[in-house]
């Protein structure tokens, strides 16, 4: 029984949910080929004001490069608005060891809080990886943000 309640919570806990993204137009040297998001149990990720999301993607190197720049937009009104990712070295704290070498595949990790600041908002988010001679990834996703359900009194 013990061990069925733990299970239950860690498989909730390292559920990452592979999800559904769109590659960006343009020209890109790469794409990714696969992205998880957790917490994620339902499609469009909903984060709720203090969630902590985890992000994976997992990535072909479309060349060679020794920095990686770790770059997110939230779209709202077709005009890209930077979010300040806490860490934007995708060399450093990502699970990628730099220089990246073309044609291996790399898994990077970030994560963000959804700060109780944010607003409660439907929108696409664009997420990049770049390089020294251009973006490895560039996707973009649906996702909202609601506020925690928490009763303030
Ligand atoms: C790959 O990197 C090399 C060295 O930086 C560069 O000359 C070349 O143009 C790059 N290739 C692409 C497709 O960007």
């Amino acid at each position: 029984m013990i061990k069925l309640v733990l299970c239950f919570m860690f498989c909730y806990l390292t559920t990452a949910e592979p999800i559904v993204y769109k590659d960006c137009p343009g020209d890109n040297l790469g794409h990714a080929t696969a992205v998880t998001l957790s917490p994620c149990p339902q499609q469009p990720c909903t984060f709720k004001h203090g969630d902590k999301v985890t992000v994976t993607i997992t990535f072909n190197a479309a060349n060679d490069t020794s920095i990686l720049h770790s770059k997110v937009f939230g779209i709202v009104a077709d005009i890209p608005v930077p979010f300040p990712l806490p860490n934007q070295d995708g060399c450093r704290d990502s699970g990628i060891n730099c220089p990246i070498t073309k044609g291996q595949t790399y898994t990077y990790t970030s994560s963000f809080d959804v700060l109780p600041t944010y607003p409660q908002i439907t929108l696409v988010v664009m997420w990049k990886l770049e390089g020294a001679t251009g973006n490895f990834v560039c996707f973009t996703f649906p996702m909202s943000i609601s506020d925690s359900g928490a009763v303030v009194g």
